[in-house]
């Protein structure tokens, strides 16, 4: 039997080390945790995406009562580019989280269905996304686009001969 082998990389650095260009992106995610509205999990995301344009687009995850109909930041922030700015490539996004005692350590990762969206904001302009997933203690970056977090990923080329 054959075995298929998975690698993702990723690249580990303090918030210090990172490029101006990625500080920016990242800075403006913490912003955005700062705007969520999370008075469910007390869990604050913002993202940060930086469209091919040079725009930054952001935004922060919106819980609701009814739990199902809340949303993760980077899933509000990819549409809501995609609404604004249906024809622009998205070149990075940045993610922030932050509790009632500060912003965490170590940085999350997008959950399984932004990944999923990010892989289809990526399908339309033919251009892996930069994702920076920033920590205060480290932060994480994956070069590779969004592949890289969701290997074996179901996408539109599946459905074209259907
Ligand atoms: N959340 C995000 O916004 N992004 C992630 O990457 C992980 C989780 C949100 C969803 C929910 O509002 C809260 O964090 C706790 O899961």
């Amino acid at each position: 039997m054959k075995e298929i082998i998975l690698n993702t990389v990723v690249k580990v650095c303090t918030y210090d080390e990172l490029s101006a260009a990625d500080t920016q992106l990242v800075d403006a995610a913490r912003e955005a945790a700062k705007k969520s509205y999370a008075p469910y999990s007390r869990f604050n995301v913002g993202a940060a995406v930086l469209l091919d344009s040079g725009e930054i687009v952001t935004g922060s995850n919106q819980e609701n009562a009814a739990y199902p109909s809340g949303l993760c930041a980077e899933r509000t922030t990819l549409f809501c580019a995609g609404a604004q700015h249906p024809d622009k490539a998205v070149e990075a996004i940045a993610i922030a989280a932050r509790t009632a005692d500060g912003e965490i350590e170590t940085p999350i990762s997008p959950c399984g269905a932004c990944r999923q969206v990010m892989l289809e904001t990526e399908m339309r302009s033919s251009r892996p996304m930069r994702i920076i997933l920033y920590g205060a203690q480290q932060c994480h970056i994956i070069e590779g686009g969004t592949k890289e977090l969701l290997p074996l990923s179901f996408g539109a080329e599946f459905l074209e001969n259907v």
